[in-house]
């Protein structure tokens, strides 16, 4: 008690003492019962959110091996000689349908791996430069498809990193095939990694449409698709981003992104030194 309460309270009779004190216990009282109940709820519902997890993560298993066999039978059919035009474009745009399919099942189920916290990484000391200039010369030829220029600009050594390299590699290839996605022809994406003072910058910026301050929220949350389209008809599970950052997460790191609309976005990953 304050030295105001003190001299307040030493001013009541009796009574009101006694009577103030019943509230406090009644306040006390009702305080711990809600505390209960918030417990038992939180309890309850990360219940439900792993329940729902593995139900998530046992329907993306069990649609695999079905998509796996469709795509599989209309890629022989695509081979056949005895089947028309028509019958053929029909059947691509089965195998097609059935490969975003395939993705988005693998996505989800990377996801509520994730979620899970099953994400083991196998961890080892990753030349990062080289591992920038791999993932940038896969994605050139995609990006030159759409007219987009991409230029690599590794400005000084890079501190080691110790980091699972495939994981590595999807979060690059989610970062630059979204730089490409958004784009018109005729701008460039430019990727530049730099040594930090707590380890390594890889940036990844494009001249694209950018993405409007209201919603640089949505886009790490599950199918967080923003007013920015993809310019070449590509397909989109609105997962990329997510399991980008998670992936970031476990080793330590974080994503961050800046935008102007009509300018152009930069996504920066952040990954600590480690040997
Ligand atoms: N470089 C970018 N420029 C503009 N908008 C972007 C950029 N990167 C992402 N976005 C916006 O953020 C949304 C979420 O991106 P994310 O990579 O998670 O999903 P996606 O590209 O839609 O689908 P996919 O799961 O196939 O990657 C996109 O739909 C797009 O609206
Ligand atoms: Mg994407």
């Amino acid at each position: 008690m304050t030295p105001s309460t003190t001299l307040a309270v030493d001013a009541m009779d009796d009574d009101s003492v006694k009577h103030l004190f019943e509230q406090l216990t009644a306040t006390n009282n009702e305080l711990a019962v809600l505390h209960r109940d918030l417990t038992r709820k939180t309890r309850d519902l990360e219940e439900a959110r792993t329940l729902n997890n593995q139900f998530l993560g046992m329907a993306a298993h069990d649609l695999r091996n079905p998509l796996h066999v469709i795509g599989g039978m209309s890629r022989v059919l695509l081979r056949s000689r005895n089947v028309s035009e028509m019958e053929r474009k029909l059947i691509q745009s089965i195998f097609d349908s059935s490969d975003f399919m395939r993705r988005l099942v693998d996505d989800l189920l990377q996801v509520s791996e994730l979620d899970a916290g099953m994400l083991r990484l196998h961890r080892e000391p990753c030349a990062l430069r080289e591992l920038v200039a791999e993932r940038v010369e896969l994605q050139r030829p995609m990006a030159e498809g759409k007219g987009i220029a991409i230029t690599l600009r590794c400005l000084e050594p890079l501190p080691p990193v110790n980091g699972d390299r495939m994981r590595l590699a999807q979060v690059l290839d989610n970062l630059l095939s979204n730089a490409i996605k958004y784009s018109r022809p005729g701008t460039r994406v430019t990727v530049t990694t730099r040594a930090t003072r707590g380890g390594t910058r890889v940036s990844v910026g494009d001249e694209g449409q950018g993405i409007a301050r209201d919603e640089l929220g949505k886009l790490f949350l599950p199918f967080g698709v923003t007013s920015s389209h993809a310019t070449g008809g590509e397909k989109s599970t609105g997962l990329g981003l997510l399991i980008v950052k998670r992936i970031a997460e476990a080793h330590g790191g974080s994503v961050l992104v800046r935008s102007r609309v009509g300018v152009g976005t930069t996504f920066h990953l952040l990954l600590p030194a480690g040997e």
